[in-house]
């Protein structure tokens, strides 16, 4: 069974890594991931500085789903950077993605400029790639960039002409859910404007509130209770943005990451027949720790032999052409 993929010119093992937030932000997290089965490793969003984020509890769950508010705990890029290169000493290899959340587009520069020139500099053996948050629903008085076209727009814009990244194998941005069917063109029109390689769609469902009735009072303690919404019950709207947006990217080289809700190996199946080329996990990986990706990997050979699939692309992006109610 071939359950390879591609994005850009980085092959993944297999389709299912982590989600960028959860148990992604320590370097011995990121070790657990890199001896994991996730196809990659993808760091905790950083920002230039360290920071350590919102008040606590910051974070709950259920086994439906989860809400956070963590503010964007990080260890300042330079940590990833380093953790990084500490890796090239291990045989252990795979894709390792640098989540960055800078507060500003000239953050975001710096800092993919100093991962270029760390690659070159220090022969860096693992293929790396950026994914820029432009997704974040948690920063206090900051909103969602990729909501304001054409604030997106411009950023993507001086990003793309002032960054070195000729070392950095894929770039991709992660997006926050769109509800509106219009919106999908409008952002891929954007999208398709720059070198970018991938989309990661969903972030969590922005600024939901869970209560607790016999607290009388919000889960969480930040934002009065206001975080972004992950688990399963965020997986229809995210398949729906997969499936628009691969719609979109149908003659292109983007290629989409699905997020949002992934737990069981049925779900990645979804999700490539909706059009995603890999998934990452999330809510569910802070639940199980690593050993889901063995699991769900292992689920999704399982369903796909009984379908007698002998690769991927056998159903990628299938979703649109087996339309069962033609007649
Ligand atoms: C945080 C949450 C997000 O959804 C995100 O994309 C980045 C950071 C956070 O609160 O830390």
């Amino acid at each position: 069974m071939d359950i390879r993929t591609q994005i850009g010119d980085v092959i993944f093992d297999n389709p299912i890594m982590n989600a960028s937030g959860p148990l992604c932000t320590s370097k011995q997290e990121l070790f657990n991931i890199l001896f994991s089965e996730s196809a990659a490793l993808v760091t905790k969003s950083c920002t230039l500085e360290k920071r350590d984020g919102n008040d606590k509890p910051r974070y709950w769950d259920n086994d439906k789903l989860s809400i956070n508010s963590m503010g964007l705990p990080n260890n300042g890029y330079q940590y990833y950077v380093d953790v990084l290169k500490h890796m090239s000493y291990f045989s252990r290899t795979k894709p390792y993605i640098i989540s960055i959340a800078g507060m500003n587009c000239s953050d975001n520069i710096e800092i993919i400029n100093c991962v270029n020139s760390t690659i070159h500099l220090e022969k860096v053996k693992f293929e790396v790639g950026i994914e820029i948050n432009l997704s974040c629903p948690n920063i206090i008085n900051k909103g969602q960039l990729a909501y304001d076209f054409s604030a997106m727009d411009f950023y993507l814009s001086k990003l793309f002409t002032e960054c070195l990244y000729d070392n950095i194998k894929i770039i991709g941005i992660k997006l926050p859910p769109y509800f509106e069917l219009h919106h999908f063109q409008i952002v891929a029109n954007i999208i398709k404007k720059y070198p970018i390689n991938f989309i990661t769609t969903i972030n969590s469902i922005g600024n939901g509130l869970v209560i607790d009735i016999d607290k009388e009072a919000p889960v969480i303690a930040p934002k009065e209770g206001i975080g972004g919404i992950g688990g399963s019950v965020v997986k229809q709207t995210a398949l729906s943005n997969v499936y628009n947006f691969s719609k979109q990217f149908m003659n292109t080289d983007i290629k989409i990451i699905g997020c949002g809700g992934v737990e069981k190996g049925s779900d990645v199946f979804e999700y490539i027949l909706a059009g995603a080329a890999a998934v990452q996990v999330g809510t569910q990986f802070y639940r199980e720790g690593c050993n889901c990706f063995r699991r769900i990997r292992q689920e999704f050979i399982n369903l796909i032999k009984k379908k007698n699939y002998t690769n991927i692309s056998e159903f990628y992006c299938k979703l649109y052409l087996n339309d069962v109610f033609d007649e």
